[in-house]
Order: structure tokens, then C-alpha cells, then sequence
């Protein structure tokens, strides 16, 4: 595996890479890997023939009060990790390589926010369009790789990949998890024990959403109200969200229907966890209608 720094460096791989006919498969992260990012290489891993990987935590998607500063960062474990999982290039640049000077542009959103974590993050999601867009441009994939995790992320990158003709394929790769059904996220260390032990509720408070919609709830302030108070009774934490849109549009709607996203999001002491679901109703329709027709 080849670690790469510059962005002149990239740009020559991929013309290389290209001349030869390769498939990129790209997979952007922030590093301190772990499997949920592996997950996203095994995929690329499947269709593509050469697998880039970025490492980079970009100052521009997050806010005064966040993290950047602290956000865990560990090159070397990553370059191990990555290399093992067979990633033949690991971009990483400096924050000076990738914004030498500040920004004459900047790019705003118009769908698919106002709602989940662009409410608390305001500003979060045009930092993540502006550096993918340096990146796809840089990296020129031909296909890429995104986590559901950040389902609003992956909603606003799919608009992004469409309206400006990006000739990317994006796909979408479901969320990997503890065996208690914690997400896997590179700021689940920043957890106290406590709080280890109320996060899986998370995910609980999603299986159980999930359970309402089989058993016929179709209302969203129905689902809202039950599922805050699931979170509630289960968490110290203060809630920041509990979300039920259409997806990938992400628009509210009194009864659901189709497609929907349960999204959360809870703040703990040093650390903010979101989860969500995706739910496709034509599909618990369609296991109904097979096991009364088996019955
Ligand atoms: P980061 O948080 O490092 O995540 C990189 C990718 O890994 C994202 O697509 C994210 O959805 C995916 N991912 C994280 N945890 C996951 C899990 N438990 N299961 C499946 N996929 C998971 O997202 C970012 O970085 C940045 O915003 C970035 C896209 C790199 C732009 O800076």
C-alpha cells in the first residue's frame, strides 16, 4: 500500500491508474478506521480494482464547539488496518495541501436538510460537499463507497453526484455494529461506562419503531412521541433528535408511507451519537401478504 500526501502525487497515480484501464473504487473517511470503514473497502474490494482510501479530517465540517482538535487520529494503526484489508492507495493529505487559501467559494443545499443533524450541525454539510467535491475531482472514481450510518450524509452525497454530473456510482453500505447493537463509530472511546451501557439503546429504540410500523402505526407524531419516550426511560443523555422523514428526500409527513428514515440523535457527556433505520413499508406489505398466502 502506497501512502500519498500530495495532491499533484494523487493526480498522477490516477492518471496512471486510468491509462490502464483500472476501476477506483473510493472510499472517504476521517480515519481511525474501524470496521465500519472496513466494511466500505470489502465492498470496493468486490468491483473495483484499485481501492483508494482517504484520510482526512476536514476543519470545514465541523463547528466552533466541536471536535476537530480531538477527533481521534492514529496514521499509523490506520495505514495497518487499511493495508491488511488490501487498500493499494491511502491519501492523506495536510489541511494545507487540501485549503492552502481560504475559500473564494463556498456551496449551499437546498433539499434534503433543515432536518436531522443539519439542525444541530448547521454549516456541517457544506463543509462534507466542498471537500468531497476536491476529492472526486482529484480521485476521479468511478465508483464510491458511504456507510448508512450517516444516512443524511449519503442523501446529500447522492444529490451532490446528480445534479453536478459526477460520473460516480455511489454506493450505499449498511451499518456495522457491536453485537450489543451499538453503531460503530470512531467516537464510541469518548463513551463513559455508563453511557457504554445506555448507547446500545439506540439502536433498541429503533428495533422497536420498527416493530410499531410491522404492528400498523402509520402516524409520525405517534412513532416521534413513543420512541422519545423509549429513549428516555433508557438514557442519561440528552435527546437532540428523533426524526421520521421520507428517504433519501427526507421530507415530514404526517403518515408514513413508502420509504421512511427513524432518525436519533443523543447527546452524551463528550460524545453525540446518531443511528437511524430505513424502513421500506412495501416490503413489510410484501412479507405479510407471502406468509398469509403461506399460511
Ligand atoms: P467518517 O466519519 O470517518 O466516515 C467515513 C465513512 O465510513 C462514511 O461513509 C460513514 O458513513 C462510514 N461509516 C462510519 N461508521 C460506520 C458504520 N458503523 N457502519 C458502516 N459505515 C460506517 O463521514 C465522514 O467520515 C466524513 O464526513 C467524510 C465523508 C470522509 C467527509 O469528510
Amino acid at each position: 500500500m502506497k501512502v500519498i500526501r500530495t495532491i499533484k502525487e494523487m493526480k498522477q497515480i490516477v492518471k496512471y491508474l486510468k491509462k490502464n484501464n483500472q476501476d477506483i473504487g473510493f472510499v472517504p473517511t476521517m480515519g481511525s478506521l474501524h470496521a465500519g470503514h472496513l466494511a466500505l473497502v470489502k465492498e470496493a474490494k468486490k468491483e473495483s480494482d484499485s481501492i483508494i482510501l482517504s484520510i482526512f479530517v476536514n476543519p470545514l465540517q465541523f463547528g466552533e464547539n466541536e471536535d476537530f482538535d480531538s477527533y481521534p487520529r492514529d496514521e499509523q494503526k490506520d495505514f495497518k488496518l487499511a493495508d491488511e484489508q488490501g487498500v493499494d492507495y491511502v491519501f492523506v493529505p495536510f489541511v494545507e495541501e487540501m485549503y492552502p487559501n481560504a475559500l473564494g467559494i463556498t456551496m449551499s443545499i437546498n433539499k434534503r436538510i433543515g432536518v436531522l443533524c443539519d439542525r444541530s450541525r448547521p454549516g456541517h454539510f457544506q463543509g462534507v460537499l466542498i471537500v468531497l467535491s476536491k476529492l472526486f475531482h482529484i480521485i476521479q472514481p468511478d465508483f464510491t463507497y458511504f456507510g448508512m450510518k450517516d444516512a443524511q450524509q449519503i442523501a446529500i452525497v447522492d444529490l451532490l453526484i446528480d445534479e453536478l454530473n459526477f460520473p460516480i456510482q455511489l454506493r450505499m453500505v449498511p451499518t456495522v455494529r457491536e453485537e450489543n447493537g451499538l453503531a460503530k463509530s470512531s467516537r464510541n472511546i469518548r463513551l463513559s461506562s455508563v453511557e457504554k451501557e445506555e448507547a446500545p439503546f439506540l439502536y433498541q429504540a429503533l428495533k422497536h419503531g420498527e416493530k410499531l410500523i410491522i404492528e400498523g402505526q402509520r402516524s409520525t407524531n405517534k412513532l416521534i412521541s413513543e420512541l422519545t419516550l423509549f429513549l428516555q426511560n433508557n438514557l442519561s443523555g440528552k435527546i437532540d433528535y428523533v426524526e421520521v422523514l421520507t428517504f433519501p428526500d427526507l421530507e415530514e409527513k404526517t403518515q408514513i408511507e413508502s420509504r421512511v428514515i427513524i432518525g436519533l440523535a443523543v447527546q452524551f457527556e463528550k460524545v453525540r451519537l446518531i443511528d437511524n433505520l430505513i424502513i421500506d413499508l412495501n416490503e413489510i406489505e410484501k412479507r405479510r401478504d407471502d406468509v398469509s398466502n403461506n399460511a
